[in-house]
């Protein structure tokens, strides 16, 4: 088990993916992540999805110990999936808990980089908005909504992070046991936005690691505009309550 300097050791690792109509996506994506990560124990959290890809999931785990499967009755979004994985893997002890999609969006290859980055910090996040991260085959209009969301979380939120939606991090098991899950609400993408600044203001250190993030080639993305929606007025409300604590601070001090 690797040790590293003044942070205590990442090992071991649990990578929680989160799964919706991904049954195509599954096999193929852990044969490469176990490739890269031979080490690493995985957690599905499958939202009952109707193509079956929980049942996909359970045939996999029982020819392979290092696989394991968290079934829940109805798609809940992204957010209550991860919280329901973070839960999984501290109860654990999992010292290092990682998220990535299904889809293939994330490279596996890329996953030794993210977790060695975490030795000098608490949040390392694969980055598509930093010098050497791209984008391969996204439409248009995602990466417009995309950059658009961060410049907005960035601008709302006073986080210094280039890509705060991303999904493709790792956390230390100590940020997700100070953060108070219960009191995260945040449903859809935003989840991701939510939990970035939580981290930023409970003053961990975020580092970005460049990352190429390339679209699916199978299966449909779950994004839609309740997604959008939720994104939008949660930000402005996270500003408000931002600017709220600023004006507080100020007023206290005169
Ligand atoms: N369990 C569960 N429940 N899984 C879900 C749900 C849900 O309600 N919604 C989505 N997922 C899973 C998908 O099956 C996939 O593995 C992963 O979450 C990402 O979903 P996609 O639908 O592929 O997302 P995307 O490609 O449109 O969006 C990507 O970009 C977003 C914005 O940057 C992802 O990387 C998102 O994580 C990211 O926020
Ligand atoms: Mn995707």
């Amino acid at each position: 088990m690797a040790e590293d300097t003044h942070r205590g050791t990442t090992e071991p690792v649990l990578v929680i993916i989160p799964t919706y109509n991904e049954r195509d996506n599954l096999a193929p994506l852990l044969q490469r992540l176990h490739v890269h990560l031979p080490e690493a124990h995985v957690l599905v959290v499958d939202d009952g999805s109707p193509d079956g890809t929980g049942e996909l999931a359970d045939e996999i785990a029982a020819g392979d110990e290092r696989v394991h499967v968290l079934h829940r009755t109805e798609k809940a979004g992204l957010g209550a999936a991860y919280i329901a994985g973070f839960r999984w893997g501290l109860e654990r002890d999992y010292a290092t808990l990682v998220e990535m999609d299904a889809d293939g969006s994330h490279a596996p290859e890329d996953l030794p980089r993210l977790i060695e980055a975490l030795g000098d910090a608490d949040l390392v996040i694969g980055s598509r908005y930093v010098p050497g991260g791209a984008l391969v085959n996204w439409p248009k209009h995602r990466e417009v909504l995309s950059r658009g969301a961060n410049v907005y979380s960035r601008v709302a939120l006073g986080v210094p992070v280039n890509d705060m939606t991303a999904g493709f991090r790792a956390y230390r098991a100590h940020v997700l046991a100070t953060l108070r899950l219960s009191d995260v609400v945040s449903a859809g993408y935003c989840f991701q936005i939510d939990l970035t600044l939580r981290t930023a203001q409970e003053g961990f250190d975020i580092v970005e690691v460049p990352i190429t993030f390339t679209e699916r080639e199978v299966g449909t993305s779950k994004m839609d505009g309740s997604i959008i929606g939720e994104a939008v007025v949660r930000v402005a409300q996270w500003g408000v309550q931002r600017r709220f604590g600023q004006l507080r601070r100020l007023l206290q001090r005169r």
